[in-house]
């Protein structure tokens, strides 16, 4: 078996510190390369090394994946949902270019494989809202959507194309507890566990009725590996799979934190976030995912909140 040499890029972000520390399990510490424009996450320090790094500079990628014999990258440097509203041009630049950059690098330099995430926000008001299927009508309102549908047809260019071998996943809103999120209009349901503890009350951003499509970290990272993992011929999609695992309401959410704390109130004051929940479907059909690399989530509503709130305690 070759030996493998991965980069994450964008590792001290809410996925990347608990991707890279599984990677590392899986490839060895020293085979596992993080980076990210900002520093070192405290929970990666000491666990493998760690390089400064801008995905927009591809000079300077391209000298690391060199250097550093990479074969593999995992891409997560994005501008989420909402900060990407109140910045839209440089949420499409970053978006766009820093996928561009690492497919270009990928392709000259014959890496392995690339895995790059989309999401749920491909979708829009005008696909279906339950159980949104792997094809439908996709036309998102958002600049963070359009940047990830865009995204996916490139993804696919570069396979049918050039053979690079980039995998991706539609994530739902993604819940943990070891780093924070960063900027998502699904973050509430992370805040929402954080002021329950520290405040007993939270005030949040979205109406007690939104449903969105949402999952437990442990399920998102296992989820990564098992696409990563699954044999090429095995994938009929080569845009981004939809994944699902959960699917609740902040009314919802809220009953289940009662049952541990008891004192816990939360109040409704929706804000700009409304219209972008609004334009997401609240359950997501991930049939094809199953079928084609045996997809099952592990974690629902009460385990999932039930572990939040020891681990944050
Ligand atoms: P995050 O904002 O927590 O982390 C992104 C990281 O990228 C940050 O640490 C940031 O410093 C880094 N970064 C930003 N610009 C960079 C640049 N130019 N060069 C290098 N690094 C840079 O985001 P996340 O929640 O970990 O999301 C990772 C990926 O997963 C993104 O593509 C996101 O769109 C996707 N995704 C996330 C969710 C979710 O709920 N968290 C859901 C769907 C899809
Ligand atoms: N959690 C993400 C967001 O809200 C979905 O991609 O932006």
């Amino acid at each position: 078996m070759t030996k493998e040499k991965v980069l994450v890029i964008g590792a001290s972000g809410q996925i990347g510190v608990e991707l890279t520390l599984a990677l590392r399990r899986i490839y060895g510490n020293a085979n596992v390369v993080a980076s990210d424009l900002r520093e070192e996450n405290e929970l990666l320090k000491g666990s493998g090394p760690y390089v400064s790094l801008d995905v927009m500079n591809k000079e300077m990628l391209h000298v690391q994946v060199i250097r550093q014999n990479i074969t593999q990258i995992y891409l997560l440097a994005a501008i989420l949902s909402a900060t990407g509203e109140k910045n839209p041009n440089l949420a499409w630049h970053l978006n766009m270019q820093g996928l561009l950059n690492v497919l270009d690098i990928a392709r000259e330099e014959k890496l392995h494989k690339v895995y790059w995430p989309s999401s749920i926000a491909v979708f829009g008001p005008t696909s279906p809202r339950k159980d949104c299927p792997q094809r439908t009508i996709i036309e998102p309102s958002t600049v963070y959507g359009i940047s990830k549908y865009a995204g996916e047809f490139w993804c696919n260019y570069f396979f049918q194309r050039y053979g690079v071998d980039v995998r991706s996943i539609r994530y739902p809103g993604l819940i943990s507890y070891k780093s924070a999120p960063g900027g998502g209009t699904t973050d509430y349901a992370v805040e929402i566990f954080h002021e329950a503890l520290d405040e007993r009350h939270y005030d949040c951003f979205l109406k007690e009725d939104t449903y969105l499509p949402m999952m437990y970290m442990p399920d998102a990272i296992r989820a990564t590996i098992e696409l990563m993992e699954a044999p090429a011929d095995k994938l009929s999609v080569r845009t981004s799979y939809n994944v699902s695992a959960l699917s609740f309401s902040p009314n919802e959410i809220a009953t289940e934190i009662k049952k541990h704390i008891p004192d816990f109130t939360i109040r409704y004051t929706p804000d700009y976030r409304q219209k972008i929940a609004d334009s997401w479907p609240q359950s997501i059909d991930d049939s094809v995912a199953r079928d084609d690399w045996n997809w099952h989530p592990e974690y629902d509503l009460p385990r999932m909140t039930a572990e939040m709130l020891e681990n944050l305690e």
